[in-house]
């Protein structure tokens, strides 16, 4: 498919991201400690097939493969996370010297591949010596203190490799960490509870505040933003009772995460409809707010809903549309919506940096008899997202960049090893990594984009 390049400014950022929890494997190795995660694969049933992070893609020991498959992509960057609990194992207290070390030689190994590292402080992995601290609520991220410890652990992070490193992001999704993993139930911790999920939602946003502050003061040319992931909604129909679901839909997925951040407060009709009160101090909401150089937008899929009274919070079920495009995750493509949520921050928001910091999609890949991996799925769900970022740049949105999701298969969480969403297949019984179709694909544009702009 062809694709309007020069939409894209020359100094446009091509990356690929991964996660730590998902990819580093080596979960005991030089003093690193459990995380909620090493704790929730356990959980019987909790992930399919009984998956779980130990090995992973073993990145730990395998980095300078991965920079090099990276390299032979053409991109600029990576987003990569740090894992809390290898760099101060109990969550606050003693910092890991080991833990550090990684990150410092991962990160001179990208600069050295002409890699730009954009590092994410928090994609989920908390220690699980945090969990257990219960004080006022149920552990984690349910108690202010967590939010504290984060910027504490920042700050560390910054001091180490802010010479370095100047793109930083707070938090991956919190969406994820405060309604799957506190009302859902289907991440770590597994809460199932609107009290804990609207305290953590709290603490996670407050914590956002606290870390860039935190990195600021210890990095003075850090670029910080935060990554919230988001849908856009539809109303199942006209009748006026899905139309007020579709609203709060869009309260539970997008504004409850955004109005914060952008000095709007909570929205008052979620915190009404939620009836939990939260753990307000005077100041929060300003430290939440503090100025960002960037967001980061992680879009997938888009949702319809319909009103249901008696289903979960926010009282919505999600309709399933009929002949829509799907990917392996059950899960609607719909490229137009990553467009029009780039307008939304843009107009709506006033961002004035945005980058696409996660995009991509799962299929049931196979493997060729000569080894190769042909997936003419990822290939067109990658090239009309990235069209899609090219519509919204031509409509005045400022995106700086795109980072597709992921550099490699990787363990997807609840789903695990199954689902895969590489540009670069894995064979986890032997580690083998192959560049599938997409990912030379992916390569093509970067190197085109280039051609186009003359950089
Ligand atoms: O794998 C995840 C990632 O960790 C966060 N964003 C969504 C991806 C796909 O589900």
């Amino acid at each position: 498919m062809p694709l309007d390049l020069e939409a894209f400014p020359s100094d446009f950022t091509w990356g690929t991201a991964t996660s730590a929890y998902q990819i580093e494997g080596a979960v005991t190795e030089d003093g690193r400690a459990p995380s909620i995660w090493d704790t929730f694969s356990r959980v019987p049933g909790a992930i399919d097939n009984g998956d779980h992070g130990d090995t992973a893609c073993d990145h730990y020991h395998r980095w300078p493969e991965d920079i090099a498959l990276m390299k032979s992509f053409g991109t600029d960057a990576y987003r990569l996370s740090v894992a809390w609990p290898r760099v101060v194992p109990g969550g606050d207290g003693p910092v890991n010297a080991a833990g550090l070390d990684f990150y410092d030689r991962l990160v001179d190994g990208l600069l050295d591949a002409g890699i730009t590292p954009s590092v994410t402080l928090y994609h989920w992995d908390l220690p699980q010596a945090l969990q257990d601290r219960v004080q006022d609520s149920h552990g984690g991220w349910t108690e202010r203190a967590t939010a504290e410890h984060l910027a504490v652990y920042a700050s560390v992070v910054a001091e180490r490799l802010g010479d370095r490193v100047t793109q930083w992001a707070t938090l991956n999704e919190p969406l994820c960490s405060g309604w799957i993993g506190h009302l859902e139930g289907r991440m770590a911790p597994g809460l199932t509870d609107i009290t804990a999920a609207v305290r953590a939602s709290y603490h996670l946003l407050l914590g956002h505040g606290l870390a860039t502050q935190a990195i600021r003061a210890a990095a003075p040319g850090a670029r910080i933003g935060l990554v919230t992931n988001h849908s856009t909604v539809a109303a199942a129909s006209t009748r006026p009772e899905d139309v007020a679901a579709a609203r709060r839909a869009d309260g539970h997925t997008n504004r409850w995460w955004l109005d914060p951040v952008h000095g709007r407060g909570f929205p008052a009709d979620m915190r009404e409809l939620y009836g939990v009160e939260l753990p307000e101090r005077p100041g929060d909401l300003d430290t939440m707010a503090a100025p960002l150089d960037w967001h980061g937008l992680n879009y997938y899929f888009p949702v319809t809903v319909a009103d249901d009274p008696t289903g979960p919070v926010p009282y919505t079920r999600e309709v399933r549309l009929a002949d829509v495009p799907r990917t392996g995750m059950d899960w609607q493509i719909d490229a137009d919506g990553l467009e029009s949520f780039l307008l939304r921050l843009t107009e709506d928001y006033g961002v004035r940096k945005l980058y696409v910091t996660e995009n991509g999609s799962a299929f049931p890949d196979t493997v060729g008899p000569g080894g190769e991996v042909h997936d003419p799925d990822r290939t067109r769900y990658l090239e009309q997202h990235i069209a899609a970022c090219a519509r919204a740049v031509r409509k005045g949105a400022p995106l700086a960049g795109y980072y597709a999701w992921s550099l490699l298969d990787n363990f997807e969480w609840a789903y695990g090893y199954d689902k895969r969403f590489g540009l670069v297949h894995v064979d986890y019984a032997t580690q083998r990594r192959t560049v599938k179709t997409s990912g030379r694909r992916y390569a093509d544009i970067v190197r085109a984009h280039r051609t186009a702009t003359g950089s």
